[in-house]
């Protein structure tokens, strides 16, 4: 019998941990962290993320996929039939059947929670053009939607938040029994998935919440602003880098100094800057050096990108003294980002 994909994640999870390895290598986030996801993960349960914008919940969620073992499907079936047991529209009435091996990194589903997600886009639809010349029905003139596509594979929805309340409450009987009934038809599917889903936190501007209902079904796990050290870590492994420029140690800190002198100032900003503001610092002071012919990136290039970067980025509080000053502030941060890194 072809295993879960739950079972095929803990399985995935504690053979690395048995060889001592580290199941989300390339995810940087304090221990506990680190642990309550792969706690949710090892008891099969789905996980909510929650955290502020450009924190590493999308990089984790594709880390997780990664984890996932190939697995052997059917060409051409979009709903992901085990070849032992192919039930769905798409391979019955097939003569042939071609095996296929898709690989780990992609059983993964991406959706993008949107205020227009309506609960079609998850189950899926009446094809009219195909119901019109097949029959209304037969079940191939269905098009399936996220969740049949999400069989056995890893539902990441992206700002779960932001879906409408009606189809978010059409998760929850899939969520719940891993079965979805395709309206309409004699017919339901099986989704053995798990969903990975992030959520912005309620201080961020136009942020709905999860349903009650909802959230029930998730395990929240919170995410913050990783350490000083984890940032340098992630802007060394994932920042670009400019050929002919080099950038010392102390350059990739000072860029990240800038986004950590701001966001200790939460009571002057409206929104504070992200770990992509610090790669964003530390690539286009690579730029500035590049273009004044440099072959190595100063503090002064750090200083200028910086400031373009945060211009563009922060929201200065209407309570704030430095409201209209936006300037000023920016070069306030500057200074205090100097003082962090000595
Ligand atoms: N904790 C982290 N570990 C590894 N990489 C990170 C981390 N935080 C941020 N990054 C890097 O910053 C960039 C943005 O990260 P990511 O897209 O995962 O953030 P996000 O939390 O999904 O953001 P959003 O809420 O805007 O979707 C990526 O290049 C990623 O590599
Ligand atoms: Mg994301
Ligand atoms: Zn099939």
């Amino acid at each position: 019998m072809a295993k879960t994909l739950r079972q095929d994640l803990r399985e995935a999870i504690l053979a690395k941990l048995a060889k001592k390895q580290d199941p989300l290598a390339g995810f940087y986030a304090d221990d506990l962290t680190r642990e309550a996801i792969l706690a949710v993960l090892v008891a099969g349960r789905h996980l909510l993320l929650e955290g502020p914008p450009g924190i590493g919940k999308t990089t984790v969620a594709r880390i997780i996929a990664s984890l996932l073992p190939p697995m052997e499907s059917i060409a051409d079936c979009r709903y992901n039939c085990h070849p032992q047991k192919p039930a769905c529209p798409d391979c019955t009435g097939k003569k042939k059947l071609k095996k296929i091996k898709v690989p780990g990194v992609n059983r993964f589903i991406r959706i993008q929670g949107s205020p227009e997600m309506m609960p079609e886009d998850l189950m899926g639809d009446l094809d009219p053009v195909l119901a019109m010349r097949i029959g209304i029905q037969d079940p191939r003139a269905f098009t399936p939607g996220k969740i049949q596509k999400a069989h056995r594979k890893i539902l990441f929805i992206d700002e779960l938040n932001r879906v409408p309340q009606r189809t978010q409450n059409t998760l929850v009987q899939v969520l719940e029994e891993g079965i979805t009934t395709i309206a309409g038809f004699d017919l339901s599917s099986e989704v053995d998935t798990l969903v990975v889903a992030t959520e912005n936190p309620e201080e961020y501007a136009g942020a709905e919440r999860v349903s009650e209902t909802l959230s029930d079904r998730f395990e929240q796990v919170r995410i913050g602003y990783p350490s000083f050290e984890d940032e340098v870590a992630i802007l060394k492994q994932y920042g670009n880098t400019i050929e002919g420029v080099t950038a010392s140690n102390d350059i990739i800190q000072l860029s990240v100094a800038v986004s950590n002198a701001a966001r200790s100032m939460p009571d002057e900003l409206e929104r504070l800057p992200s770990v992509r503001a610090s790669l964003s610092i530390y690539e286009q002071s690579q730029s500035l050096a590049r273009l004044k012919n440099s072959k190595k990136v100063s503090k002064t290039h750090v200083e200028d990108a910086a400031k373009r970067v945060l211009e563009g980025r922060l929201a200065v509080s209407s309570e704030s003294r430095y409201y209209e000053k936006q300037d000023v502030l920016i070069e306030k941060i500057v200074d205090q980002a100097k003082k962090i890194k000595n």
